[in-house]
C-alpha cells in the first residue's frame, strides 16, 4: 500500500511571518482529523521561509519541501540554492521540473534529470512534475509526452531511488485555471506513468512510486481523485494557501 501524499505548493507566496502563522494554524486543524497520520502532509515553502517553517513544524505532522534545487553541488551560481542547502534548512522533499520552471526558467528534461540526481544524492526526495499543455492534449500526444518526460527525469537513477521518489502529473491546462482533468482521465495518465516506470524498473518498484495529480485540486474534488487506482495524492497550488482549505482537503482525501 502506498501512503497518500498531499503536498501544498505555495509558489511565490508568503512571507516568513505569514508562513509561521499558517503552520501553527494548520497544525491545530490537522489535530482534529483522526486519521490524518495515514497521509504525508507536506508544505513546499519558498526558500526564504524554509528554515523558519522547519523549526515551527518540529513535533507536528507537517513535513517540509522546497520548490526548486540547482543541479550543481555548489559554485558561482548567483541566486541559486543547492540540495545541500535545502537539506540543511530542513527540507525533506523538493519539487523538480514544475511546468512553471520549464516554461519561465528554461528547465529542460536534461536539467530536470540532473536536479533529480542531485536531490537524491543529498537525501532529498524529488517530486518530479510532468504534464502536457492544451495543444498537446488536443493533439492526443499526452501519453507520449509524459512518457518521455518520465524516462528523461529518471535517466540513470537507480531503482531504489526511483521507488523513493514522487511523480506529480500536472496537466498544464489545469493549473490555476479551475479546469480539472476528470478523475478517470487523470488516473489513465497516472496508470500510464506507472507502466512506464514498470518498464524501466520492474512492476515491484513501480508499485512503490507515489504518483500525485495536480491542477485545480480542491476540497470538493480530492475524494474522487484519491479513489482512483493510480493516484496516491495531490500537488496543490491555490487551495494550499489557506490553512483551513488545505486542512479540509486533507480531511476529504482520507
Ligand atoms: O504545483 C501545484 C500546481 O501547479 C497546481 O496549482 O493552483 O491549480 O492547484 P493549482
Amino acid at each position: 500500500m502506498r501512503k497518500p501524499i498531499l503536498a501544498g505548493n505555495w509558489k511565490m507566496f508568503k512571507t516568513v511571518s505569514q508562513a509561521l502563522s499558517y503552520v501553527e494554524h494548520l497544525d491545530g486543524l490537522l489535530a482534529d482529523i483522526p486519521n490524518q497520520s495515514q497521509a504525508d502532509v507536506v508544505i513546499c515553502a519558498p526558500a526564504t521561509a524554509l528554515y523558519a517553517v522547519h523549526n515551527q513544524a518540529q513535533g507536528t505532522p507537517i513535513q517540509l519541501g522546497a520548490q526548486n534545487v540547482h543541479q550543481a553541488e555548489e559554485g558561482a551560481y548567483t541566486g541559486e540554492t543547492s540540495a545541500i542547502m535545502l537539506k540543511d534548512a530542513g527540507a525533506k522533499y523538493v519539487i523538480i521540473g514544475h511546468s512553471e520552471r520549464r516554461q519561465y526558467f528554461g528547465e529542460t528534461d536534461e536539467s530536470v534529470n540532473a536536479k533529480v540526481q542531485q536531490a537524491l544524492k543529498h537525501g532529498l526526495l524529488p517530486i518530479v512534475c510532468v504534464g502536457e499543455d492544451l495543444d498537446q492534449r488536443n493533439q492526443g500526444v499526452t501519453n507520449t509526452l509524459v512518457e518521455s518526460q518520465v524516462r528523461a527525469a529518471f535517466n540513470a537513477v537507480s531503482a531504489d531511488d526511483v521507488a523513493r521518489s514522487v511523480v506529480a502529473y500536472e496537466p498544464i491546462w489545469a493549473i490555476g485555471t479551475g479546469m480539472t482533468a476528470t478523475a478517470q482521465d487523470a488516473n489513465a495518465v497516472c496508470t500510464h506513468i506507472r507502466s512506464v516506470l514498470s518498464d524501466m524498473y520492474g512492476q515491484d518498484k513501480a508499485n512503490l512510486v507515489r504518483i500525485q495529480y495536480g491542477g485545480s485540486v480542491k476540497p470538493d474534488n480530492i475524494a474522487e481523485l484519491m479513489a482512483q487506482s493510480d493516484i496516491d495524492g495531490a500537488l496543490v497550488g491555490g487551495a494550499s494557501l489557506d490553512p483551513g482549505t488545505f486542512a479540509s482537503l486533507v480531511r476529504n482525501a482520507l
